[in-house]
């Protein structure tokens, strides 16, 4: 540019000093001024495009950026008129502010709290990377999902649970919006709460808190597999035992089976044909557990869920329905159709048995913890129930006792 310049300058005063010397009109005083004139043109032309260089030396954004775009004009330009106008309206010096995070920030928000709405949220986490090997160092870890009413009695002994465990899990709160009390700085519950809604038992909005939770989990790229509780549940192994167990399936844990009886199949409603027939139907319990493939698919569904959220009211119940016969129809594969939260059905009715203080020991949770059989990995296995509930508050402090010895906690 400058050349461009100087030249046109020169040959300018060239052709005048040609001019003149013709005409022989030429004073020796004329040409030692223009000298110096031209001296010092050149010392300040110099000073100003020194200066200039600086200002891309001196600005690292600004520097990758104009050397990329036009360095490669300015010296073996072929056309140097275009080196010219560019010169003539210099493009703005400002640094430019490129408003991206490192891609740790990215997979790995910090922050749970945004200000996403639900379809927001929902199309976000539906999001699934084509490069399956990952670009960092990925620990695969185990997102608890809490959907509680309020607060959570049984903290201390998750706490214990989760205590040397830090970089393997990550916890997520969905509380009823009227609960504010906040989990002390020292918890690991502590600002792990999302933003929430009020749901019902048995209506879509329970489904929807479940789908936020999900949702808000799935935005960390590591969270691998995805267990949803309640404020009743407890652990019955400790956290090593349950993140192995966890890791090492290769299918999830979502309760799905086909009941004949009238709490079944009688809670089917022939207008969600044909997005959902008879032999579709499936119940199972709330209570899931979901590798990543699988809780992708339950917040990316938009075809089944406006047929539940129409046709499955009470008596029927969308929490017992909708994800056992969506991952059915979906993913039938991936899924060991049986629930890993133990409860206790044995004194029917339509709520489950509720334990308190009196009912807990070492015997009632190593029933709970080998009392079974069932398959894993296509192999036969005793240790069915990773968690359990409804414990009532009034378990802590038992549980505290027996935890340490019997689940190994550290404490
Ligand atoms: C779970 O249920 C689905 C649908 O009925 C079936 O295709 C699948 O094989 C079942 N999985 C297991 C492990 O039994
Ligand atoms: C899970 O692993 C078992 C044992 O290796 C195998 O038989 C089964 O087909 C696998 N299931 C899936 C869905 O990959
Ligand atoms: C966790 O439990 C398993 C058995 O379930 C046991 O082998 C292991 O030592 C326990 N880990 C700790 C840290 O106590």
């Amino acid at each position: 540019m400058k050349q461009c310049k100087i030249t046109v300058f020169l040959k300018d005063l060239s052709i005048r000093f040609r001019k003149e010397v013709r005409e022989g009109s030429l004073q020796a005083t004329t040409t030692v001024v223009l000298c110096l004139s031209l001296v010092s043109f050149v010392v300040i032309l110099a000073m100003f495009i020194n200066n200039n260089v600086k200002k891309y030396l001196v600005s690292e954004d600004y520097s990758y950026y104009q050397l990329a775009t036009v360095t490669p004009l300015s010296s073996r330009s072929p056309y140097p008129y275009f080196l010219c106008s560019s010169f003539l309206s210099p493009p703005s010096l400002q640094p430019l502010q490129f408003p991206i995070t490192s891609l740790r920030d990215w997979v790995t928000p910090k922050e749970l709290w945004h200000s996403m709405n639900d379809k927001e949220l929902l199309w976000r986490a539906s999001m699934v990377p084509h490069i399956d090997e990952y670009p960092y160092n990925r620990t695969p870890k185990v997102a608890f999902m809490f959907l509680t009413r309020g607060s959570l009695p049984l903290a201390p002994l998750w706490e214990m649970f989760f205590k040397g465990h830090e970089g393997l899990y990550s916890i997520y709160l969905h509380k009823s919006p009227e609960f504010t009390n906040q989990h002390p700085e020292s918890s690991v519950f502590y600002q792990r709460q999302i933003p929430s809604k009020p749901a019902e038992w048995g209506r879509a909005t329970m489904i929807d808190a479940e789908r936020r939770l999900l949702a808000n989990a799935l935005l960390d790229f590591s969270n691998e597999r995805f267990v949803l509780l309640s404020e009743t549940c407890i652990p019955v192994f400790n956290f090593s035992t349950i993140y192995n167990y966890l890791m090492n399936s290769n299918q999830s844990f979502l309760g799905s089976f086909d009941d004949p009886r009238h709490m079944g199949r009688g809670r089917y409603n022939k207008r969600m044909r044909p997005t959902v027939t008879l032999s579709d139907w499936r119940k199972g319990s709330q209570w899931f557990e979901a590798h990543r493939k699988v809780a992708m698919e339950m917040v990316s569904d938009v075809k089944y869920y406006p047929v539940f959220r129409d046709h499955c009211r009470p008596p029927c119940y969308m929490d017992e329905h909708y994800f056992p016969t969506l991952v059915t129809k979906i993913s039938p594969e991936l899924n060991s159709n049986r629930s890993i939260t133990w409860v206790d059905w044995s004194g029917g009715g339509s709520h489950p048995a509720r334990f308190v203080r009196k009912d807990v020991s070492e015997a009632f949770l190593n029933q709970i913890r080998n009392g079974f059989i069932c398959t894993y990995n296509g192999g036969i296995t005793t240790v069915c129930f990773l968690f359990a509930r409804k414990f009532h508050p009034s378990t802590l402090d038992p549980l505290l006792r027996i935890a340490p010895g019997l689940l190994g906690f550290r404490s």
